[in-house]
């Protein structure tokens, strides 16, 4: 794609994201570096970009058009952010702002692009943390009181970068035979089985289905499953889909019934591609796992990769932290509490629960157990850990990994149910 064709793709997505699209779902089929580079660049330091815009324009961005707010905030991020001279970014600006339909619209878009990069030092160096590192202030706030600021500012810094690609192989042999053919990998500083390739996109594997893109942390989570539970046995995961941690589970693990589970029948059917190369088979069930379950059984492990805020993947998802409201880690946690609920009934006696989000916030993960249920106890995961694992331990004793190069943030709790044999088995 030419530099002009990706810029108008990447102005369209980036109207669609404000429209409440997500920009990853967008982005899936979409193979040119330059719109990806554009798009999610433009997302990570939003603020700033608005902050030059207004200084520049003398307007709120709000009150722009959707286009013209799209193509100012990418023409300033082509300076700022990919290093483009200021006179071809502008440039392209206006005759971007004119293929898009708004001709009338060049006149601003020109002025803006001329005097916005002038603005751009003074704010960055007047800027607080939380706008420099383009993060809403509230989020600053309640990071920096849970974690400290060293570790707010680490996090914040982290989710400017891009994601780095982690697989695990369905095959070990794959490694030998992708060095074979020249490719290098480096397997990842403490995630057993996660593996990186040296000036690689895998595209081959990962579309064989022999590779699967996943993040260490999310792999953790899969890993800890097995590793309380070497013994394998029978394991449900409550929400599955589209299947990613199940899938590693299996992989990991010995286990002789494995369910995928999931209130999502779009959802499941993605999962239904990534559990091909599965043995044991997975069965899919559509369930909503706040109802009570309509079996007896009860299983060795279930796991609970519960809906959450999501606040330990803004990198990947570079627009959720403008879309956040403070509020809405509150709304999540009575969800999370009814799928606690009906998870423990499921755990059989001597068998484990293992709760896990992508939020890194305090209520969605150790606020769950501030109070264990009879019959339960914590299990203490640091000792369980792969070494080197950065995980710092929660208030509940489970494990938390803020957003850092190696990993998205990931909170994840165990609790084992007393006695030993399964119910099933009596
Ligand atoms: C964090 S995602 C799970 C990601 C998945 N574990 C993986 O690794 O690929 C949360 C999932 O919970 C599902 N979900 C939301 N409410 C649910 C409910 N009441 N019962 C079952 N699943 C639910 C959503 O459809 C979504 O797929």
């Amino acid at each position: 794609m030419s530099t002009s064709a990706d810029r108008l793709k990447a102005a369209a997505l980036l109207v669609r994201v404000e429209d409440g699209a997500f920009a990853s779902r967008l982005l899936g089929d979409v193979s040119a570096a330059g719109v990806r580079a554009r798009v999610l660049g433009t997302l990570r330091l939003l603020r700033p970009l608005d902050g030059a815009i207004e200084a520049a324009s003398r307007r709120k961005t709000v009150s722009l058009d959707p286009e013209v707010r799209a193509v100012l905030r990418l023409g300033l991020y082509e300076i700022k952010g990919l290093g483009i001279p200021a006179a071809v970014a502008g440039d392209g600006a206006v005759r971007l702002i004119r293929r898009m339909g708004r001709p009338k619209a060049s006149g601003l878009v020109n002025a803006v692009m001329r005097r916005a990069p002038g603005h751009w030092d003074r704010l960055i160096r007047e800027g607080d943390d939380a706008f420099r590192s383009s993060h809403p202030d509230w989020l600053w706030r309640r990071w920096t009181r849970a974690f400290g600021r060293e570790a707010a500012e680490s996090a914040m810094s982290e989710a400017q970068h891009p994601a780095p690609l982690w697989v695990w192989f369905t095959d070990v042999g794959l490694c030998d035979r992708l060095t074979g053919e020249g490719i290098e990998l480096h397997e990842h500083p403490w995630m057993p089985g996660a593996w990186r390739a040296v000036g690689s996109d895998l595209v081959g594997s990962l579309r064989a289905g022999d590779a699967y893109a996943q993040d260490p942390a999310s792999q953790l989570v899969a890993w800890l499953t097995t590793a309380l539970n070497p013994g394998g046995g029978e394991v449900i995961d409550l929400c599955a889909a589209p299947g990613g941690k199940t899938a590693r589970i299996v992989k990991d693990g010995a286990w002789s019934v494995v369910v995928a589970a999931d209130l999502s029948l779009g959802r499941l059917r993605l999962a239904g591609r990534v559990f091909e190369r599965c043995i044991p088979k997975v069965f899919r069930v559509i369930q909503d796992a706040t109802l009570p379950a309509v079996s007896e059984a009860r299983w060795h492990a279930v796991v609970l990769d519960a809906p959450c805020t999501g606040t330990g993947t803004l990198r990947r998802h570079p627009e959720l932290r403008y879309r956040l409201r403070p509020e809405d880690v509150g709304d999540r946690t009575g969800l999370q509490a009814k799928l606690l609920e009906g998870a423990l009934d499921l755990v059989a006696p001597g068998g484990f629960l293992l709760y896990s989000t992508c939020s890194v916030e305090p209520e969605e993960n150790e606020g769950h157990f501030e109070r264990i249920p009879q019959g339960f106890k914590v299990v203490d995961l640091a000792p369980t850990l792969p070494e080197g694992t950065p995980a710092i331990t929660t208030s509940a004793g489970g494990i938390r990994l803020l957003p850092q190069e190696s990993c998205d943030g990931f909170t994840v709790h165990a609790l084992r149910r007393d006695g030993k044999g399964m119910v099933n088995d009596t």
